[in-house]
């Protein structure tokens, strides 16, 4: 299907984003936390996963549906933070955290071509990398499902142009960003330290357009230098 090209932003592939510092907490006590309700319920938790992919699932997982009230009460500071991201309701909270010395294979991911992200911890953020799309998708499935509903793998390098990679690039302290899983798929490079070193967070919900352009025009403006473009 053809894009539809409904916004300039849609064509944006990466851009930091123009809000506060990422509060700071205590990587061990966070895992602690994460590890105390870990993710089991999901449509692929790690035993689906490493299934279909047939890769180690490279995270620790926890993941809020609905219910933030565990996030607010244990860590308020970061409550606070993702109701900072343009979501008139948020649905989802994702924390992933990076096993040590685990790579993290090519893929997208499930919010399409509004991905609000930031980091809490991490101590290797030249390793997010992007493949543009061989066309520019509005959405891209990478685990699309077989006549008998089984889901696979889809074939990475025949809709990505996987012979050119393009970094991330972060301003000194700046850990909050948005990606694009449509116009390009995107992998990390192997990272060098300990579970708790690297934690991603996704914030999901209705976006707020009115508030998403706004934060897009300031981070723009402030961090267009760092920004890739399909
Ligand atoms: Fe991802």
């Amino acid at each position: 299907m053809p894009a539809k090209h409904a916004s300039r932003l849609d064509d944006l592939i990466f851009c930091p984003l123009d809000l506060p510092a990422v509060p700071s907490i205590d990587p061990e006590s966070f895992v602690e936390w994460m590890k105390a309700d870990p993710f089991k319920t999901g449509e692929y938790p790690k035993a689906h996963y490493e299934r279909v992919v047939g890769k180690t699932y490279p995270w620790l997982m926890r993941s809020l549906q609905g219910d933030l009230t565990s996030l607010a009460s244990a860590f308020p500071a970061v409550m606070a933070y993702c109701q900072l991201y343009p979501f008139s309701r948020i649905r989802n909270v994702i924390f992933l955290a990076q096993n040590g010395h685990q790579s993290v294979f090519t893929h997208t991911d499930s919010d399409g071509l509004v991905g609000m992200r930031f980091y809490l911890a991490n101590k290797s953020t030249e390793g997010l990398h992007f493949y543009r799309g061989k066309e520019p998708y509005d959405y891209f499935n990478c685990y699309p499902k077989d006549q008998q509903g089984n889901p696979y793998s889809a074939n990475l390098p025949d809709y990505f142009d996987m012979s050119q990679k393009t970094y991330a690039r972060f301003p000194q302290g700046v850990r909050s960003f948005m990606l694009n899983s449509a116009r390009a798929a995107h992998g990390i490079d192997s990272n060098t330290c300990r579970l708790g070193d690297r934690i991603a967070v996704l914030v999901q919900g209705e976006l707020d357009q009115e508030r998403y352009q706004a934060l897009m025009d300031d981070s723009l403006k402030k961090y267009g230098e760092y920004a890739i473009w399909y």
